[in-house]
């Protein structure tokens, strides 16, 4: 209940990535005074940053369904066409992890998406039959960590191309402001700022910290969020002054005492600290590199200057 609430419904609800906002709200108004459903729109960027929120502001803004899957939930191409063959005209089909299609599902989604239509195959052996299935038309909504991710002929067929970025320190404020406020709990501005330098550029991350915040406030008895408890909650939870957490910790400190600075390859890397070389991949290197803790190199990753710096260590050699 509260948790879809914490949702901005509307563009003029969502706070930052103002390049895609005013980006969206012009492809949409465009759309709307056609009366044509908006072209198909992948988002792309590392995780918590909006990606389904907006798809879902989309279809709100287009007075449209909202319907929602995932590439690993569409498993065979029957699993697409019941979808598909379900949506109303102008519909907003959002797919999460779309780089996870799979191929053979990929393939009928490229007709559906170009001209609105199903080729599919109808019985086995000699008496298969392929029937065209016309579709209304609709408006995919793909979201995807990396463009990169996705197969040249899918990432064509997306009129619209969009990179959310990390969002800004005073943006991240405004968004644990708006969610304190969403939980009728008073917060300090300089509690709000804490927080928020410690999200790394994320509002998932920057709600979530403020719901573990809150609860220490709550169990001491204390209505509002003053930035000492705000400190106190966040050393608790490990997430240090940049926002690092046991995990980077574990990643940047494998590379500067486990290979000397590096370079180390990523599996490398994934074995020693015991992750998903997909999940460091996506999830931490984004913010490590954005901050310049570490450096790609063709030969494995490195640690930078700044990141001895933050561990207060020499470097060596
Ligand atoms: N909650 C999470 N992300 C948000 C955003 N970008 N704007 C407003 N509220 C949010």
């Amino acid at each position: 209940q509260v948790e879809q609430s914490l949702r901005p419904q509307v563009l003029r609800q969502y706070i930052g990535q103002e390049k895609t906002k005013r980006n969206l709200s012009i492809f949409i108004e465009a759309a709307k005074m056609r009366e044509e459903p908006l072209d198909h729109v992948l988002l792309y960027g590392p995780p918590g940053l909006g990606k389904t929120t907006l798809a879902s502001i989309i279809a709100n803004e287009m007075g449209v369904q909202f319907r929602t899957t995932s590439g690993p939930a569409i498993e065979r191409a029957g699993d697409l066409a019941a979808i598909l063959s379900s949506l109303e005209t102008g519909d907003v089909l959002f797919i999460d992890e779309i780089h996870r299609l799979p191929r053979a599902v990929e393939e009928i989604l490229y007709p559906a998406m170009e001209d609105f239509f199903l080729d599919i195959v109808i019985g086995q052996g000699d008496s298969a039959r392929s029937v065209r299935l016309d579709l209304p038309p609709f408006t995919l909504v793909g979201a995807t960590t990396r463009a990169g991710l996705l197969s040249a002929p899918l990432r064509d067929r997306f009129g619209v191309l969009s990179r959310l970025e990390f969002y800004e320190e005073k943006d991240l404020s405004h968004i644990i402001k708006r969610t304190a406020d969403i939980f009728e709990m008073e917060i300090e501005d300089d509690a709000a700022d804490e927080i928020a330098s410690r999200s790394r550029g994320t509002p998932r991350i920057a709600n979530r910290l403020l719901k573990r915040v809150r609860d220490i406030a709550q169990v001491n008895d204390m209505d509002t969020i003053t930035v000492d408890i705000t400190r106190e909650a966040l050393n608790m939870l490990q997430v240090d002054a940049a926002g690092l957490d046991h995990i980077d910790h574990k990643y940047l400190l494998g590379i500067i005492d486990k290979f000397q600075g590096g370079p180390v390859g990523l599996e490398t890397l994934a074995a020693t600290i015991g992750e998903e070389s997909q999940t460091i991949e996506d999830v931490y290197e984004p913010f490590l590199l954005q901050k310049g803790y570490i450096q790609r190199t063709p030969r494995g990753r490195i640690a930078t200057f700044e990141a001895y710096r933050h561990f207060n260590r020499e470097v060596n050699g």
